[in-house]
């Protein structure tokens, strides 16, 4: 069976109170890290004090980002069980978005089993206060040192965890989001549809302009005709026109959100009708001038259910049910929420207790 070596920190930190956390501005005690080499595979997979690392200037994801992560998080519930919420699912992405960027795969037990046992040994960094958790962020990089553009020879894995509070300054208030049709984020047949780190670097400067105009985030129209609603870049979206819940179709250039999927399980389970079909931003401001627009969210593990109180597009300006968190999607949100922290019961099967090994290969 496959050894995770372990070398404990021996300058421990504190854990900043719960109250405290931002997103992403705090990192925990240890970090899991193996390598790949071409002819070795992967190998020594271990867990290390967070540590820095060194690279040669010339390592080539510096220069042509072929880099990949995922990101998941774990929760403490009331009844003080750690759980990890769809490890397998995000294992299974991570391997995708490899596949995209011509990575070695990596073995999915493996994966999961690095994320529960980096989180067992630093268990005391996931808060507990609602709205809290820890969340895990895998990452996979090439290191090869040569400055030619084909893929490397050699990769490193490694996973960092981080506590955090809500992902948007707004909290679980509306955000306001601007679709833009002056810059593009991906196209079907680009890489749009998985963890690139490259996606996240295209949207930055359509990011700061909708910033500038007072916006909290892009909504990226598709890349062709830049007129059917893709994805907001840190979540999916979902809009609620009359009793039909929509959401943009997994096209080619939208991430397979993982939130995504349990809510369209969960809006299904309770018979609510869902269209999953591109949905043209002129529908989208058709409806709302008929009064027929009533919620609109987005989905992501980041973001958890963001509900959106205003959307820009070009001149235009429309408020969301009243710029108020819709009733659909508070009931969305309890309903993950609930599931995550163990207040509700687990009806899909989504979480993991920590204690729950993962059987790894030879
Ligand atoms: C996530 O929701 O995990 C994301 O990856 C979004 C983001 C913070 C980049």
């Amino acid at each position: 069976m496959t050894q995770i070596a372990v070398t404990l920190n021996s300058r421990p930190n504190t854990p900043p109170p719960d109250e405290t956390l931002r997103f992403g501005t705090v990192f925990t005690d240890h970090m899991f890290m193996m390598e790949y080499d071409d002819g070795r595979g992967w190998h020594d997979p271990r867990i290390v004090p967070y540590q820095n690392f060194s690279l040669d200037p010339a390592t080539c994801v510096l220069h042509y980002a072929q880099a990949v992560f995922d990101g998941l998080k774990a929760f403490r519930g009331a009844d003080g069980v750690i759980r990890l919420f769809r490890p397998s699912a995000h294992a299974a992405r991570l391997n995708r978005s490899c596949a995209g960027l011509c990575i070695p795969e990596l073995d999915p037990a493996l994966v999961q089993e690095s994320l529960r046992a980096l989180i067992e040994i630093d268990q005391r960094w996931v808060p507990s206060k609602p709205g809290t958790a820890l969340y895990v962020r895998p990452t996979v990089i090439a290191t090869e040192t040569f400055l030619g553009v084909h893929p490397s020879s050699s990769y490193l894995y490694y996973v960092i965890l981080s506590p955090v509070g809500a992902y948007y300054a707004e909290g679980m208030n509306p955000v306001k989001i601007l679709a833009m049709d002056n810059h593009v984020r991906a196209v079907p047949g680009g890489i749009g549809a998985i963890k690139a780190a490259a996606n996240y670097a295209a949207s930055l400067h359509g990011a700061e302009e909708a910033a500038r105009a007072g916006f909290t985030q892009v909504l990226w129209l598709d890349g062709v005709q830049h007129r059917y609603l893709d994805e907001v870049g840190t979540m999916n979206i979902m809009l609620r026109i009359g009793d039909e819940v929509i959401t943009p179709p997994l096209n080619g250039a939208i991430l397979a959100g993982v939130t995504r999927d349990s809510v369209l399980t969960l809006l299904k389970s309770w018979g609510i009708k869902v269209a999953e079909r591109p949905v043209a931003i002129d529908e989208v401001l058709a409806a709302a001038s008929r009064g027929a627009l009533t919620e609109m969210w987005g989905t992501g593990t980041a973001a958890v259910i963001s509900p959106v109180g205003e959307l820009g597009y070009r001149d235009a300006r429309v408020t969301i049910n009243g710029g108020r968190i819709g009733e659909l999607t508070q009931r969305l949100y309890d309903a993950i929420v609930g599931i995550q922290y163990g207040t509700a019961p687990d009806p899909f099967g989504w979480t993991t207790p920590l204690t729950q090994r993962v059987p790894m290969p030879a």
